[in-house]
């Protein structure tokens, strides 16, 4: 078998069987394909697409290309969670430490920041001292210990997903259904967890533009779960305008903090609420999602949430100072208000425009090997449905440099629509499917 043939054959479109996929997989992980016919066979998929087949070989093929976990003996019911990707998703580092809190174990592999939206990973890193890096035993030590683990892709898990991953992003391959449905679930199967829900993000700033399009992955994510015997919900989430007030690695990570001690922004709230719901469904905790809300809601109230962040930063080398004491984060060299030119009403605030805007100042990487500025990022002060007066502060840029602060206060004013016309603020939660 041959790469050549492989690529040859994906390039009109014909279908891959089993054992090619397995050859491009195994060889990519060895380094024996090397990284441009890789790019070359990525880009064929992502413009020929592939069939489900293709796309259940693939996922396996990657799952397998490395270590996999086998978590029963730690519980039969761990749940894990996983985000198509957004700008402003803090999702991960809120709902996590909440799902412990009541009793669900959590071991959760994430990735760095991919296109515009922000990675898990690169927000731990920003807690001095936080190691997103340790071996397979202590990250079973600590979910079985504290019942909490948040990692990095380092472990010796679908190795083949973190090159591809990387890659994709380099050559502008990030949207495909294919390659984002097998990426994540191939994590998802190697990580060991039975139950997965799902955040399939929808609008600018997600992979996915339309409803239609975050239907089919959402749907081929099941049917991937269903044949890996893993109970998969997806849920729909809108991403037309980034989550919460906060987008930047440690911006974030102090407004999570501030969720967890009870400052809730509405949209942030629905989707911790929703997800967590079912999360604690498919781990037996309860089969009524309105309880289950209160459950969440109780253990943020009582601060057993916020402590149980709390352990996971102590237990992973992170200075707890920074959580107890958010303001010790230090801040970016300029801070910059984006003030309004027109009072009305805030339209809409454009995520993928804001993430455009983040990878410009530095928040995400153009190339895999960048490295990030965790203190820079964007705080919205306004957001869709809000009144806003000519002169009124809409924002507030934090910035490097005064050059690229200035360039980035012009990206977020382009960003935001604003009119005379009352806006409501849209539902975050589009659709729920089994
Ligand atoms: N998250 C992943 O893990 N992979 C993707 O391709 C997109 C989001």
């Amino acid at each position: 078998m041959n790469i050549i043939d492989i690529i040859e054959k994906k390039k009109i479109s014909r279908e891959l069987t089993k054992q090619e996929i397995e050859f491009f997989i195994n060889g990519y992980t060895d380094g024996s394909i090397a990284d441009y016919q890789a790019a070359a066979l990525i880009m064929a998929i992502c413009i020929n697409g592939m069939t489900q087949n293709e796309i259940l070989n693939l996922t396996l093929a990657m799952a397998n290309s490395g270590e996999t976990l086998d978590l029963s003996e730690i519980s039969d019911n761990i749940v894990d969670k996983h985000s198509t990707g957004g700008v402003g998703d803090k999702i991960t580092l809120i709902l996590s430490p909440i799902i412990a809190a009541l009793g669900v174990p959590v071991a959760k592999m994430s990735g760095r920041g991919l296109g515009i939206t922000g990675g898990t990973a690169d927000k731990l890193q920003s807690i001095p001292g936080y190691n997103t890096e340790i071996s397979i035993d202590d990250f079973k030590r600590n979910v079985k210990d504290i019942g909490i683990s948040l990692i990095s892709q380092t472990l010796n898990l679908a190795p083949a997903d973190k090159k591809i991953y990387a890659l994709r992003d380099s050559i502008g391959c990030t949207n495909s259904i294919p390659l984002i449905a097998s990426s994540i679930m191939s994590k998802k199967i190697a990580a060991g967890a039975s139950n997965i829900v799902l955040d399939v993000t929808c609008g600018s700033g997600a992979f996915m533009k339309d409803r239609k399009e975050a239907e089919k992955l959402a749907k081929m994510m099941n049917l991937i779960g269903e044949w890996a015997h893993r109970t998969t919900i997806s849920i729909i989430t809108n991403m037309d305008e980034p989550l919460g007030h906060a987008v930047g690695n440690s911006l974030e990570v102090v407004e999570s903090i501030n969720f967890l001690k009870g400052d809730m922004p509405e949209d942030v709230k629905e989707v911790v609420f929703t997800m967590g719901s079912y999360m604690l469904k498919l781990a037996g905790k309860g089969n009524d999602l309105k309880q289950n809300r209160e459950k969440i809601q109780a253990v943020i109230d009582s601060g057993e949430a916020f402590e149980k962040f709390r352990e996971l930063v102590i237990r992973q080398g992170g200075d707890v100072s920074f959580i107890d004491n958010p303001e010790k984060f230090e801040k970016a060299p300029i801070i910059v208000p984006v003030v309004s030119r027109r009072e009305g009403y805030v339209q809409s605030l454009n995520a993928e425009v804001v993430g455009k805007a983040g990878v410009e100042l530095g928040v995400g990487r153009k190339k895999k090997e960048d490295s990030i500025d965790p203190r820079l990022g964007f705080i919205f002060v306004k957001k869709t449905g809000d009144y806003v007066d000519d002169n009124e502060v809409l924002a507030y840029v934090h910035a490097p440099d005064a050059e690229r602060a200035e360039e980035a206060v012009n990206r977020i004013l382009e960003a935001y629509d604003i009119s005379s016309l009352k806006q409501i603020k849209k539902n975050n939660i589009l659709e729920v499917l089994y």
